[in-house]
């Protein structure tokens, strides 16, 4: 195996650099002379491996963290700001701008996904349109929303308008498997709603926002939406002391969550939106369809070489069928092609963390010393910037890769006699996101499913885990999330209901009337959005 592919496309070539040498404050891209980190791709251009400099990104310090802060705070404004109580259609109109302008920018984001995060191009094409067609959708969203709720109900003899109204200001945090994707579902429904924001790309994947920040500044009020470099601890760490943040953001890890919910000084007043770790696992039943289980076992276990939060990261495969299910299954997963992102067929891609391969060894040799086998041939074979799959049987509760997160290349197989075994390692485990059930039986499946609908927040019948479509809830039990993300409830998770009640009498009445009909209001209005 070897990771020093040459040949890049024309067009996919690192002919300059990016040097992002300016970052978002209320509305300005400031000029950064300080100090900068490179940014560097795990994907060699020559021969001989070396990794490949991007550009470089502002080391920003607590100074500018705090300046983004205010900025977002004063566009809030106590709920009083320009943003916050604009009329809904002139934010529609504000975010169609934006989402106009992103379009324009696919080809230089997905080049620098490639680069910047080793996803592979159709995969990186994906991320880019299914992020412009979540603005698209949430758009559409916002407005049924705002339509259902234009009316009044009428209780006990109290009228009420009742709406959803923003939370504050927003820190959002995204993670670097989709550093495009998820970063955007938490900030656009937020800034959506009429929060004010402040953001800082994830560790890897921040290049690729340069290319939008134009736009963000072109078509947003001063202050709504404000972009930080550098690093979690420097920039993040002051912004949560501030207790200014009124809700907190974050895909990616629950250790970052963690510091960081601590540092707000009023944790009360700090809503949530998170989603972490999962330990998907699939149950492979004995009359499961052998061959659509493998297929679907693949895709879950190895797209995007397992860097995903939804990514199947344990298999348990019932005894009966589990040494033609390992036959079968290692030898698809041999049959992977490793290649660069932009490569024909490239289904596994170098991996952006220089140091994850040396991280999934460990987790291959703790199982082999406690018993495991690699069964698959390629398993583990090493280069530069990757490390093969290598598939794990039979794994137990001593092993690591039991319950750590690998997040990377290796798949642990499980055996199992009893239906109960995998169903008490899921209610035992710190986990609750997704299942992936095969089998064909109903009777068998039905006590099942009623049971793992309680363990997790989705059960995938007789397929891989997933988010998608983003029209469908996106959570988790246990340590897997809080709050729930899809084109709808991202809205709902970024508000908070507010309503305007008065008493049903005539005083009242005509002063509702008055405000209807004038229109002076941007809350109270019973307007239809087209
Ligand atoms: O990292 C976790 C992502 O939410 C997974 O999304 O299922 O669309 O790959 P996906």
């Amino acid at each position: 195996m070897t990771s020093t592919f040459v040949n890049i496309p024309e067009k996919f070539q690192i002919k300059e650099l990016v040097n992002q040498s300016t970052y978002l404050v209320n509305g300005k891209l400031m000029s950064w002379n300080g100090e900068t980190s490179e940014v560097y791709s795990t994907i060699s251009s020559t021969e001989d491996y070396k990794p490949t400099l991007l550009g470089s990104i502002p080391t920003l310090t607590k100074k500018e963290a705090l300046h983004a802060l205010e900025a977002a705070s004063e566009a809030y404004g106590k709920g009083q700001g320009l943003w916050p109580t604009m009329k809904v259609t002139d934010r529609v109109a504000c975010m169609e701008k934006f989402v106009k302008q992103m379009k324009t920018k696919r080809d230089e984001v997905v080049k620098l996904l490639m680069w910047e995060i080793g996803k592979n191009v159709s995969d990186s094409e994906k991320e880019f349109d299914r992020t412009v067609e979540y603005i698209e959708d949430t758009i559409e969203e916002y407005k049924q929303i705002d339509r259902d709720s234009a009316k009044f109900v009428k209780h006990a003899g109290v009228y009420a308008h009742i709406r959803r109204g923003p939370l504050g200001v927003v820190l959002c945090l995204g993670p670097y498997n989709y550093p495009l994707n998820e970063t955007f579902a938490l900030l656009i429904p937020a800034i959506m709603m009429g929060n004010t924001t402040v953001f800082k790309p994830a560790k890897h994947g921040v290049l690729l926002l340069s290319p939008l920040l134009e736009a963000f500044r072109n078509s947003f009020p001063e202050g709504v939406v404000n972009i930080l470099y550098g690093r979690g601890r420097t920039v993040a760490a002051p912004i949560m002391q501030s207790g200014k943040v009124d809700v907190l953001a974050l895909i990616g890890n629950s250790k970052s969550a963690n510091a960081l919910q601590e540092q707000h000084p009023k944790q009360n007043r700090l809503r949530l939106v998170l989603g972490l770790e999962a330990k998907n696992p699939a149950i492979v039943l004995p009359d499961a369809d052998l061959d659509l289980a493998i297929e679907e076992c693949i895709a879950g276990t190895l797209s995007f070489n397992g860097q995903r939060c939804t990514a199947l990261k344990i298999l348990y495969v019932h005894e009966d069928i589990v040494e033609e299910f390992n036959k079968c299954f290692s030898a698809r997963v041999d049959a992977l092609k490793f290649a660069n992102p932009w490569d024909n067929g490239a289904k596994l891609t170098p991996l952006p963390e220089p140091d994850k391969p040396a991280y999934i060894q460990e987790l291959i040799d703790d199982a082999t010393e406690k018993g495991a086998k690699v069964i698959n041939e390629k398993g583990g074979e090493t280069t530069e910037n990757y490390i093969f799959p290598a598939v794990l049987f039979p794994v137990n509760k001593t092993m690591r890769v039991f319950e750590e997160e690998q997040f990377g290349p290796v798949i642990p197989i499980v055996s199992f006699k009893n239906i109960e075994e995998p169903l008490d390692d899921m209610a035992e485990s710190n986990y609750g996101q997704q299942v992936s059930l095969f089998g064909k039986d109903v009777k068998t499946l039905a006590p099942l499913i009623d049971t793992l609908v309680n363990l997790v927040c989705r059960v995938n019948l007789n397929s891989s885990c997933q988010r998608g479509p983003d029209v469908y809830p996106f959570t988790g039990r246990k340590d897997s999330a809080v709050a729930t993300l899809s084109v709808h409830d991202a809205l709902r998770s970024f508000s908070i209901r507010t309503f305007v009640a008065s008493k049903d009498n005539n005083y009242n009445n005509a002063i509702l009337n008055e405000l209807l009909e004038s229109k002076a209001s941007n809350f109270v209005s019973t307007d239809y959005i087209l």
